[in-house]
């Protein structure tokens, strides 16, 4: 098999620059066994949890729309329980499942930013 370099061999929909997803969240579940503060002790695996199910039951999972993630720890821990969305980029730190509905429904399904939920710059590790 061989493979041409020309830019027009490369369908537009697997372009480098392509987003497979519309929108990646990813729920920092990290754990940790020293005794210092982590998103799990936060009941980040249930946020994770809950969200997913929020968008196969909405029918958003999948390529072009959303994919819900696990991560380890994304080093934003004294802001936790923090999950960040991509492509924008943008860090929530929520509270309950109140703050994951409003995430789902706002930003992942209308692309409006949760403004009360954002991590202030300043936290982090
Ligand atoms: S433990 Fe969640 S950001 Fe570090």
């Amino acid at each position: 098999m061989t493979h041409s370099t020309s830019p027009e061999a490369v369908p537009a929909e697997s372009a480098p620059t392509a987003s497979y997803f519309q929108r990646h969240i990813f729920f920092c579940t990290n754990e940790r066994q020293n005794g210092e503060a982590c998103c799990a002790q936060r009941d980040a695996l249930a946020a994770f949890e809950r969200c997913k199910l929020q968008i196969k039951a909405a029918a958003l999972s999948g390529p072009g729309q959303v994919r819900v993630s696990k991560a380890g720890c994304l080093d934003r821990c004294t802001a936790g329980p923090v999950a960040v969305v991509y492509p924008e980029a943008v860090w929530y730190s929520y509270v309950d499942a109140s703050d994951i509905d409003e995430i789902v429904e706002s930003h992942l399904k209308n692309g409006q930013v949760v403004e009360r939920l954002l991590t202030p710059a300043y936290l982090g590790r």
